[in-house]
């Protein structure tokens, strides 16, 4: 967080921030409006809210007398997250926090008649932390931050490691690059960073986990296509499709990634094989977004607009060595990253994820030649999504053969000995993900 803007401005705008998520809005939406100067601290510490909203809002029903209304909610919420959960690297004095949450409400209409309120609940809070901690102990969703169905889901998926992903998804992620293969190795790379005074750690071949998060404009040669930010555990496909395809006839290998946008895994794609890359996505916006990241990259594919589930003209280039399908899901794994997303999504959502994600695996096998691999990946924890897709894949296909792959990644998956100097970095280096891999007999 920014402590050089008046605290009660940050106030006022992270409140209004959160109140346009508790409306269904992302973050990237709410944040919006926010006036540039202020946008790098309030969007801290939106995300500091979020990540302990599921206990504010249950402290808010105990602390007020009536239901508030939203920004007057949001307002409670966003200062109580900074009094009972000091954020990490700013301490703010519990009275400051009170006197700037009274403040902020001075200068906007819809909570000017509610700073009396506001200073009653947030001064009973300061008066007694411990009670209000203690009697909120048992409450699911105040302890984990998440709608209740979510915690249960996981209660029930995972019941050795629900509560391990749940402390997961509630921790800030750290920054993760990957570092093109056509350029360097990992292990040069981080020598470059470590002359332009920024640390970091090699996780694989090709990432680097840092110690504290940088603007990309820092991280040497970004505009030249050296490196790139992205998670260790999105880092796996392009290694699992490139296992299984065929590169050493004269013909490059014609590969389809069919949800590609904004491009991340079919840049990994070129940069660690030869091969003629589709690259598609439904949505025509994040679609511009995969062509940019290529240019950056020096890289090149076919990029279309097209619905991968539904024929099209792109099916002509077909059939295909490889395909990867990075299936749009609840994004239940990457928390971390966007702790809006528990918030956002309904228990509903992941039926109809499910639907979508069946429809796609089932358009895009015939498309696949025969000898060929499908890797299947979703950036979710939950099962519907994952294993049970892919069982339910492999009993409505029989040519398809299941190959060994990753599974369910979960968040704080630990495949490193305690004694391994590594096993933090690596740990703090994935998201949650599903990798489910097909050759077609
Ligand atoms: C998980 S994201 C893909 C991330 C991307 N593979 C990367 O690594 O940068 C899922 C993408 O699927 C796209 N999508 C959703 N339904 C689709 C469909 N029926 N056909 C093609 N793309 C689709 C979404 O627009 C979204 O960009």
């Amino acid at each position: 967080m920014t402590p050089s803007q008046p605290l009660h401005q940050q106030l006022l705008w992270t409140a209004k921030a959160l109140a346009e998520v508790a409306r269904g809005h992302a973050t990237h939406t709410a944040l919006a409006g926010v006036p540039a100067a202020l946008r790098p601290g309030v969007q801290a510490l939106l995300f500091h809210a979020l990540r302990h909203w599921g206990w504010t809002q249950a402290a808010v029903s105990q602390l007020a007398r009536q239901k508030p209304k939203p920004l007057v909610s949001a307002t409670l919420c966003v200062a109580l997250a900074l009094l009972a959960f000091p954020a990490e690297g700013v301490a703010y004095d519990a009275h400051t926090v009170v006197n700037q949450a009274v403040k902020a409400c001075q200068g906007e209409v819809k909570l000017k008649h509610a700073q009396g309120m506001i200073n009653a609940c947030l001064r009973q809070a300061l008066r007694d932390l411990p009670a209000l901690k203690a009697s909120l102990h048992s409450d699911l969703q105040a302890t984990w931050n998440a709608p209740l169905w979510w915690v249960q889901k996981l209660q029930k998926q995972y019941p050795k490691q629900w509560q391990e992903i749940l402390r997961m998804q509630g921790a800030a992620a750290p920054m993760v690059l990957r570092v093109n293969a056509r350029h360097m190795a990992a292990n040069a790379y981080l020598e470059l960073l470590q002359a332009a005074g920024i640390e970091g750690e090699v996780v694989s071949s090709c990432g680097v986990v840092l110690q504290q998060s940088v603007p990309v404009e820092r991280l040497p040669g970004f505009d030249q296509g050296w490196v790139s930010v992205q998670d260790g555990s999105a880092q796996w496909a392009a290694q699992l499709l490139w296992d299984g395809v065929s590169t050493g006839s004269s013909d490059l290998p014609r590969i389809l990634d069919a949800c590609a946008a904004p491009g991340g895994k079919t840049a990994h794609l070129l940069e660690t094989g030869d091969a003629r890359v589709w690259a598609l996505d439904i949505d025509p916006v994040r679609c511009e977004r995969i062509g940019q990241t290529l240019a950056r990259l020096g890289l090149a594919a076919e990029c279309a607009v097209a619905d991968a589930a539904q024929p099209g003209p792109w099916m002509a280039h077909g059939p295909w060595d490889g395909i990867l399908l990075d299936a749009p899901c609840s994004a239940s794994g990457i928390v971390r990253r966007h702790p809006d997303i528990a918030w956002l999504r309904r228990e509903s959502d992941i039926a109809t994820l499910q639907q979508t994600q069946m429809a796609l695996l089932d358009a895009l096998w015939p498309q696949l030649k025969s000898g060929g691999r499908l890797v299947y990946a979703t950036c979710s924890v939950f099962v519907e999504e994952g294993e049970q897709q892919a069982q339910a894949f492999a009993l409505r296909h029989a040519d398809a053969l299941r190959q060994p792959a990753p599974g369910h990644w979960l968040p704080g998956r630990l495949d490193l000995p305690d004694s391994d100097p590594m096993r933090h970095n690596v740990r703090m280096a994935h998201d949650g993900f599903f990798y489910a891999v097909f050759d077609k007999r």
